[in-house]
Parts: C-alpha cells; sequence; structure tokens
C-alpha cells in the first residue's frame, strides 16, 4: 500500500462518522491529525479516543490541523460549501454521498475542484460510492461491460429493502425534511442505487417520475417512489423504491437480446438465449415461438475487502502516491443527483424530463418547498441503530 502516512481530518461525527473513526483506526496509511463536529461533547470525546485535535468549526480544522485531506461526513447541504472549501486550499476531498441535494450545487463544487487544479493538479477528489465495491454489483457491472447480452432492451429494479421506522426519520432534525436533508429516499438511501444505475447504464435521457411526499411517514419528503427512464441506446428502466416496505424486496433484472440476468436473494442467474431474440423475432415463422435459454448460476467471489474502507484506501493510496485508481471520482457524483433531481423535477411537474433538464426550476421548485415547509419535526429522540444495518453487504 501507500508509502507515507497521509494527513487526514474528519468533519461530521455522527452516524457514518463513527465507521470512519472504526477504519481510520484500523488504517496504518493514515494520520488523524483532526476531527470536527459542531456538537463540542463529540469532538472532544472522539479527539480524545483517537488521541488527535478537536476542533469545532471547519475551518479552524482546515486552517490549524495541518491536514492535506478531508473526510466530509456531515449532512447532505454543506458536502458542497466544505469540499470548496476545502479544494480553495489546495486539500484533497473524500466526500459522503450525495455529492449534493441538487444539480447547480453539484457542478459549482466541481467547477471550484476543476479551478483547483489549475494550481494543484495533483489534487484528488472521491465520492463515498462504497457499493461499488460489493461483489455482485461489481460482477453486474463486468457482465453488462462485457456486451455478452447485447443490446440492452431493459433494467428493472425493484429496491424496497430501504425500511426506515419514524423513529429513525426522528432521530435527527435535520431528516426528511425540506430544509434539513432537501429530499427524502432519493437523497439519503438511493444515492447508491443511483450511482450504481448510472455506473452500469448510463444516465438516462428522459425521465418519468412518480413520487409519494409523507405517504407512510410522518415527513415532508419522498418515501415511496416509481421512476420510467428511457436511454439513448433505446433501453428502459424502471426504478421503484421506498422505505416502508417490510419484509423489502432487492431485485435487478437487465434484460438483452441475448438473455436475462436476474440479480436477487445474493444470488446472478443467468438465463443466455440461443439466438438472439431481436434477430429471432424478425426471423422466425413461427408466431409464439418463444427464444430457447439456459439458466446458469453466475459465480461470484465474495470473499474479497469491501464497504467504505476498500474507498478510503484507495482514495487515500492516490494521495500519498499520486496514483491507483478511487473507487468514484468525484465528479460521477453529480450524475446520481441528475437523477434523482429529474425524478422530483418530473413528479412535481407531472411530465416526462428530457436530460439535461432546466437544473434552476429545480432549484427554485426545492426553494420554495424550504420557504414554505410549515413541517415542525418532534424533538429529536437518541434511537436504538446499528448503522451497519443499512449497509448492503
Ligand atoms: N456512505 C454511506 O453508506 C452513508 C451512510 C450514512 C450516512 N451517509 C451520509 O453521511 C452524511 C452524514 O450522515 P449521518 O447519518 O452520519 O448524520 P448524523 O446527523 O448522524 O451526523 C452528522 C454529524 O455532523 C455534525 N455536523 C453537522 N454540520 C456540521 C458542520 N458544519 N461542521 C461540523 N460538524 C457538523 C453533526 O453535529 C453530527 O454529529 C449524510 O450526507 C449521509 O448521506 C453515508
Amino acid at each position: 500500500m501507500s508509502a507515507r502516512k497521509v494527513k487526514v481530518g474528519l468533519i461530521g461525527l455522527g452516524n457514518i462518522g463513527k465507521t470512519h473513526i472504526r477504519n481510520i483506526k484500523s488504517m496504518e496509511q493514515i494520520e488523524l491529525v483532526g476531527v470536527c463536529d459542531q456538537v463540542k461533547e463529540k469532538a472532544d470525546q472522539f479527539a480524545a479516543e483517537c488521541g488527535t485535535t478537536a476542533y469545532y468549526e471547519p475551518a479552524d480544522l482546515f486552517d490549524r490541523s495541518g491536514l492535506e485531506a478531508v473526510i466530509i461526513a456531515v449532512p447532505h447541504y454543506s458536502h458542497p460549501d466544505l469540499a470548496i472549501e476545502a479544494f480553495a486550499r489546495g486539500l484533497h476531498v473524500l466526500c459522503e454521498k450525495p455529492l449534493a441535494v441538487h444539480v447547480n450545487e453539484a457542478r459549482r463544487t466541481i467547477d471550484a475542484y476543476n479551478k483547483a487544479k489549475e494550481s494543484h493538479p495533483e489534487l484528488v477528489f472521491g465520492m463515498m460510492f462504497q457499493e461499488r465495491t460489493l461483489p455482485f454489483y461489481k460482477r453486474i457491472k463486468e457482465f453488462v461491460d462485457s456486451g455478452e447480452l447485447g443490446q440492452l432492451t431493459r433494467a428493472t429494479w425493484i429496491n424496497t429493502a430501504w425500511f426506515r421506522s419514524q423513529a429513525y426519520y426522528d432521530s435527527g432534525d435535520w431528516r426528511a425534511t425540506w430544509a434539513g436533508e432537501g429530499g427524502g429516499i432519493l437523497t439519503n438511501q438511493c444515492p447508491h442505487n443511483l450511482d450504481f444505475y448510472q455506473w452500469v447504464f448510463g444516465v438516462p435521457s428522459k425521465i418519468s417520475g412518480h413520487a409519494h411526499i409523507g405517504k407512510y411517514h410522518h415527513i415532508e419528503v419522498e418515501d415511496e417512489v416509481t421512476a420510467y427512464f428511457e436511454h439513448e441506446n433505446g433501453m428502459i428502466g424502471h426504478f421503484m423504491v421506498t422505505t416502508a416496505e417490510s419484509p423489502g424486496v432487492n431485485r435487478l433484472e437487465i434484460v438483452g437480446e441475448n438473455g436475462r440476468l436476474v440479480f436477487e436473494n445474493n444470488k446472478l442467474r443467468l438465463f443466455r438465449n440461443k439466438v438472439s431474440m431481436l434477430k429471432h423475432l424478425q426471423e422466425t415463422t413461427q408466431g409464439f415461438a418463444n427464444v430457447e435459454s439456459e439458466e446458469s448460476e453466475l459465480e461470484v467471489d465474495t470473499e474479497v475487502p469491501t464497504g467504505h474502507k476498500v474507498v478510503t484506501e484507495k482514495f487515500i493510496h492516490r494521495v500519498a502516491t499520486g496514483e491507483g485508481e478511487l473507487i468514484a471520482e468525484g465528479p460521477e457524483g453529480i450524475r446520481s443527483v441528475t437523477i434523482a433531481n429529474g425524478i422530483m423535477l418530473s413528479s412535481f411537474t407531472e411530465r416526462p424530463v428530457e436530460v439535461p433538464f432546466d437544473s434552476d426550476q429545480y432549484e427554485s421548485i426545492l426553494k420554495q418547498l424550504i420557504s414554505t415547509s410549515k413541517f415542525h419535526k418532534t424533538a429529536s429522540k437518541e434511537i436504538e441503530a446499528d448503522i451497519t444495518q443499512s449497509f448492503s453487504k
């Protein structure tokens, strides 16, 4: 791994911040030069636990700790501002998902990165899209990239394994509010899924979204979404997600002219056509004859390192050596934000949207929602939460 230690600062010591602390402690390549949280007790507690310095303002961490790289693990709205402040100081950034709440902010962050690279060409910007490291997802990506399915015709993803209780939503006052979080399941839980979708299939060219706001929870953002996508290559996509289904399902079907790949219950089943379905439907003289296919299970090596730590290690390695691939480059983060905003814009306007859409229109709808929000959350409560239960394995 890396030849030298990298001086890292961590901002945000909440749920995911604790995961970062655990990983950092186990990584020899990191010297944790400071932790920062606006809640003084948290910063003090983790600083003591890690033998480092506590900061209560990100600017102090940036200016006083001597860090080279920062991990940003605060609520979404602050990701762009903190990343931009870091870039302006020539600091490397590993940003939690989502890159931003809306496309204009994502663009502002990427512009700042590109500008900072003019004077610091070595600057590293990574996104925490750890689900790209999951063995089944990696295998799906490889398989689709191999082109074996031929022309893709449909991808249908039902991912309702994101159950969240009212207690979860009540656990932080920023959660599930337009002002505090800027969105619901698409902004909080699904950036990973939307990132994976675009990683494999690209960003759709047309989006039709149907989002239900606070349908099952006392929240002001969406908790149930169905979207229909069209891609330039003719493929259609479906994306169905909710935080109100238990037991939930995580089933992804990918259909091409040469067969169908189905991911469900940690199995990848392939139905391989003996001939191309598109050729067969043109050439057969039989009215109803299906294409013959063969079913098999794709081998997946599950004994590999996965998760946040892999993303962090690759980021640190690149910072230390200037070499190696990141799991996800920072600017790629705009793509999942684009799909999420596109779904919501379509849902609000009750019309399909073409991509790229008018990101100013989306921003102004969001501003309106923030300003007219009448929702008052009850006081935050501590809940029993093991955040690892929320990660896809
Ligand atoms: N990659 C993943 O799997 C994953 C999982 C959970 C959360 N996240 C992301 O991480 C981010 C944080 O989520 P969370 O669940 O840990 O939130 P949280 O509310 O549990 O923790 C956020 C922490 O940030 C602190 N904070 C907020 N603004 C700050 C500021 N300006 N300066 C210093 N400290 C500040 C808060 O006091 C709090 O301790 C979110 O963007 C979320 O989407 C990612």
